[in-house]
């Protein structure tokens, strides 16, 4: 087959700054144009909810970053683009995996330690200020991994121990439901090692809780050249040299230039170009590959109504794969349809007999829903036909377990030298149960 999953979430708070085009809006469009990739991006608004309270803000920056990523060339299409508030699977899976999570692991994730250990220090209760939603924060982000089967997941570093938690989760759902077949692929996180990781305007990595951020759209042309005029250098004087290693604009300069012209920047601030130009060289530099892309934001920006069109294509075909699997994850658990329950009288028993024959569900490869019907011994006696839904084929199993619908119907077909009367006769057993 030899397609890959990549699967990542962006949260929607604040607007998106040149640091995140770089570090991870570039990437992921590059990736989603890699062939064999099948990539889902979302917007993870629902993981917004846990740290904004502030609904305008929620409302402009989930729109603000869906065109942001449309004007950066991704292609709705090609990649799976969607909402995580439009797929109602998610939350329902969170809560399915909600309740096989240790409490234990949950007390070990960071940022909720972070939480805590901020608290300690303020002399403060453990957990003042600490909401569910952010101590629950890894089980909604493995409900978004797992819900399309991701293998791989690109994220920064701090997002790391969010993957293993997923794959935690993941292996104790399969090995608590899956009766032998594995509902979740466990995802591997992906570092981006060789994307650069952005200076700020005071040289520190660029980052909105630091406030050294550079816009990537907001503002024009015009912020952005305001903007890299603030960033801090030292007082070297022109024809003075600059050392390059310990300029913020010469590693700017890189993340936007060919290996020949970053090389080339660089030797001229050792030859003594004064900081006004560099910082000129630097602002023409980007501006010319992000004035067409804010062209093209500004334009999506001003028609709300068509990213909403493409975000709820997006969200077709994301429901489109998260139904069916919800609805093999609810059978798992035990979240049956009354009509193909066994009809049982008087105590339940805790455990099947072994030696009785059974049906058995199951999705075929063609995502289709089939059954088998096997004897004491495990011997297939009856092979059902496919079903659009896990419900379509237990109805047509309730029906067999009366003894009295006729067999086999069109898909259906006996085992290996099995005759009627011996399917009969396990279907009787049912009657009689
Ligand atoms: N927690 C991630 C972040 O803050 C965003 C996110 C939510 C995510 N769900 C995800 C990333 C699923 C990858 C996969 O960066």
């Amino acid at each position: 087959m030899g397609t890959t999953r990549i699967l990542t979430g962006i949260t929607t708070t604040g607007t998106p700054h040149l640091g995140n085009y770089v570090g991870a809006i570039r990437p992921a469009v590059a990736a989603s144009r890699t062939p064999d990739m099948d990539a889902f991006y979302f917007l993870a608004d629902y993981h917004a909810l846990i740290k904004c309270d502030d609904p305008a803000r929620i409302e402009r920056s989930r729109l603000e970053i869906a065109a942001t990523w449309l004007a950066a060339g991704l292609d709705p299409e090609r990649v799976t683009f969607y909402r995580q508030s439009d797929i109602p699977q998610i939350p329902e899976l969170t809560w399915l995996l909600t309740c096989v999570t240790a409490k234990g692991l949950m007390n070990r994730a960071h940022a909720y330690k972070a939480a805590v250990d901020a608290n300690l220090a303020q002399n403060e209760d453990p957990d003042a200020g600490i909401t569910m939603g952010l101590y629950s924060y890894p089980i909604l982000m493995a409900a978004d991994i797992l819900m399309f089967n991701a293998h791989t997941v690109p994220v920064g570093r701090d997002q790391i121990q969010h993957i293993e938690m997923a794959r935690d989760v993941a292996a104790r759902f399969n090995h608590l439901f899956g009766n032998g077949r594995d509902f979740f692929v466990l995802p591997e996180a992906r570092i981006e090692e060789q994307v650069a990781t952005l200076p700020g305007l005071d040289g520190r990595k660029m980052s909105k809780s630091y406030d050294n951020t550079i816009p990537l759209f907001e503002g024009g042309a015009r912020l952005l050249k305001d903007t890299i005029a603030r960033i801090v250098t030292d007082s070297r004087l022109p024809g003075e040299p600059k050392d390059p290693d310990s300029s913020a604009l010469a590693m700017l300069y890189q993340a936007f230039a060919t290996a020949e012209d970053s090389a080339a920047y660089r030797a001229a601030l050792q030859d003594g170009m004064g900081w006004g130009d560099a910082k000129d060289r630097l602002f023409h530099l980007i501006d010319g590959q992000i004035s067409p892309l804010r062209e093209h934001y500004e334009t999506l920006i001003a028609k709300p109504a068509d990213i909403e069109d493409a975000l709820q294509h997006g969200a077709d075909k994301a429901r489109a794969i998260a139904a069916p699997l919800l609805e093999q994850l609810r059978e798992a658990v035990g979240l049956r349809c009354f009509r193909s329950a066994p009809v049982k009288t008087g105590k339940v028993r805790a455990e099947k007999p072994a030696a009785q024959p059974g049906f058995k569900q199951y999705r075929e490869a063609d995502g289709r829903f089939s059954f088998k019907l096997a004897d004491a011994d495990g011997r297939l006696l009856l092979q059902g036909a496919h079903y659009p839904s896990p419900h379509d084929a237990g109805q047509r199993i309730a029906a067999l377990k009366t003894g009295t619908a006729p067999f086999p119907i069109a898909g259906e077909a006996l085992g290996i030298d099995i005759d009627a009367a011996s399917v009969s006769a396990a279907l009787a057993a049912f009657t009689e149960a």
